[in-house]
């Protein structure tokens, strides 16, 4: 659980601190007290928003996010552990792990996602860190694409792009799909479309709800980048 939220919050921009933390300690409105005032001020007028409006949790949580980053690069501000451990508090005070998570997830929409994917461009080194388990998903979860896509539980990782280009969607079950949506409808709905000589029903069907949009892009793109001749 704490695993968890801690993933949520630097994604939230709390995690970069450690990147980020070169400001000037020196300047005035980097002291000690006058950042105590700041932070003060700020928890006031996100609580004050917070109250009675909670959809508005999520959007709050990145101004928070955002207000952190901007202490660590003007200041070289990094949070104690007692400090991260009250933003966690803090933070959950107000919407649960779970309705965050829900609120930036994908889910299963193919079309909707497939429109958001245009005006993204997916990072395909972060993909194959997602699909290799170094890096975790929303939920704080690892993705376990590596472990079934060796080619006999799941087909195989290389050549992924390309199969897809030169088999599958020459199959008239797939008829009018685009590459982008024939990975994206595996990923969110693996039994819409079994691989043939594959098992039906041994993908997990939840990754619409670990995921959110830049990490499916990222996926997709590093599904894309799988264009060798030999698969
Ligand atoms: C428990 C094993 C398992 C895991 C974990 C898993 N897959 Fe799969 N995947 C399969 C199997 C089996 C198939 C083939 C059957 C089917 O089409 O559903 C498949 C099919 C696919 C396909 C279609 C491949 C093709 O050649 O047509 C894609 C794309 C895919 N998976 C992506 C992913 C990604 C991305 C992840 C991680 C987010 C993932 N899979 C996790 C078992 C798994």
């Amino acid at each position: 659980m704490r695993r968890q939220v801690w993933t949520i919050v630097a994604m939230l921009g709390l995690g970069v601190l450690a990147l980020w933390a070169q400001g000037d300690a020196s300047t005035p409105d980097c002291a000690p007290e006058a950042l105590q005032s700041q932070q003060n001020a700020f928890a006031q007028v996100l609580t004050l928003d917070f109250v009675g409006n909670p959809s508005r949790a999520l959007e709050n949580l990145y101004r928070l996010g955002g207000f952190y980053q901007q202490m660590a690069t003007r200041c070289g501000y990094q949070p104690s552990e007692e400090e991260r451990a009250a933003a966690i508090a803090w933070v959950l005070s107000f919407a649960s792990l779970d309705e965050i998570i829900a609120a930036r997830a994908v889910g299963g929409d193919v079309d909707a996602v497939l429109a958001q994917l245009e005006t993204i461009v997916g990072d395909p080194l972060n993909g194959q860190l997602l699909f290799t388990g170094q890096v975790a998903a929303l939920d704080g979860s690892t993705l376990g694409c590596a472990g079934c896509h060796n080619g006999q539980t799941a087909p195989p990782t290389e050549g992924m792009w390309t199969r897809a280009d030169e088999v599958r969607l020459k199959d008239p079950a797939l008829a009018g799909y685009s590459i982008e949506r024939y990975f994206v409808e595996s990923i969110l709905h693996p039994n819409a479309y079994i691989a043939p000589d594959y098992m039906p029903n041994l993908m997990p069907d939840i990754y619409g709800r670990q995921l959110d949009i830049e990490q499916l892009a990222d996926l997709v793109a590093f599904l894309s980048s799988q264009d060798q001749l030999d698969y």
